[in-house]
């Protein structure tokens, strides 16, 4: 078992690879009165994927709309390659480099699949739209293949495999540097399941963009990230390299139901 700190978070520890990319530093957010994250403190590194498990309600969504400012924090600094966000709104957040696929996929129903992708790239300057918007296209078909075959299909009569490839493929196109997704694997076949986490896993090795993994589904996480986070009741109560976590059936029983 990793050391147990005065906070009470069991860390295990594990080399970190890469630049320091993300680094969330004692958030907290409120819904009203209601506490959702407690001085919750992260990092993610370039070459890195990071997954944030937790159970229904823990604050793993909060987390990622507090990342790319849907939500402001009350406490705690946000800094994105140095520079701080938290006080920045979602639109200058993607042009720092920060996007995200929401949980609920947000797609434009009655849009087609190009104008859903076309509109990721929005947040890019004029100079270079055309021709970044281009370059995303190609890399997001070498991805998700069956986006190309698709490109007149209104979203909404998409299926939810393709919508979650569509929503993915539409935040590519902003040319992220770090890309936060929610739930991922929701709603997917199990063989979909392990599909999608082998492209998030790609997206990371090949076009160099860092991963914020957010999932319920731990075994599915775990397979493909490098580094994890539990969060419990809006707090981290677990952190570590994630070959330490897979190889240790007592922290996996004590934080991931085992
Ligand atoms: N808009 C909101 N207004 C008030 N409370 C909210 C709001 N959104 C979330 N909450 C509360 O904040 C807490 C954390 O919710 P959040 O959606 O971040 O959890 P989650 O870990 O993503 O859960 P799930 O796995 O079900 O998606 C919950 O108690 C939830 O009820
Ligand atoms: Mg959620």
């Amino acid at each position: 078992m990793g050391n147990v700190s005065d906070n009470d978070v069991c860390r295990v520890r594990g080399e970190r690879n890469g630049e320091l990319r993300l680094q969330i530093d004692g958030i907290s957010t409120f819904y009203g009165e209601a506490q959702a994250l407690k001085d919750v403190s992260l990092e993610v590194h370039s070459k890195e994927v990071v997954a944030i498990l937790g159970s229904n309600g823990a604050g793993k969504s909060t987390l990622v709309k507090t990342l790319t400012g849907l939500v402001s924090p009350s406490r705690g600094r946000i800094v994105l390659d140095g520079e701080s966000i938290e006080k920045q709104v979602a639109h200058e957040i993607i042009r720092k480099g920060s996007a995200c696929v929401p949980e609920s996929r947000e797609l434009f129903g009655s849009l087609t699949v190009r104008e859903n992708l076309e509109l990721g790239a929005y947040s890019l300057p004029n100079a270079v739209r055309k021709r970044v918007q281009a370059e995303r296209l190609e890399m997001v078909f070498s991805l998700f293949a069956v986006l190309k075959n698709r490109l007149k299909q209104k979203a909404e009569t998409l299926s939810g495999g393709e919508q979650q490839m569509l929503a993915m493929g539409r935040a590519l196109m902003a040319n992220p540097k770090l890309l936060a997704s929610d739930e991922p694997s929701l709603g997917l076949a199990p063989m979909l399941v392990a599909e999608m986490m082998s492209t998030l896993r790609r997206i990371c090795d090949e076009w160099a963009v860092s991963l914020l993994l957010v999932e319920q589904n731990a075994r599915a996480a775990l397979k493909i990230a490098d580094y994890v986070y539990v969060l419990e009741r809006g707090e981290i109560v677990l952190e570590g390299a994630c070959d330490e976590v897979i190889a240790s059936p007592t922290i996996q029983a004590a934080y991931l139901g085992g």
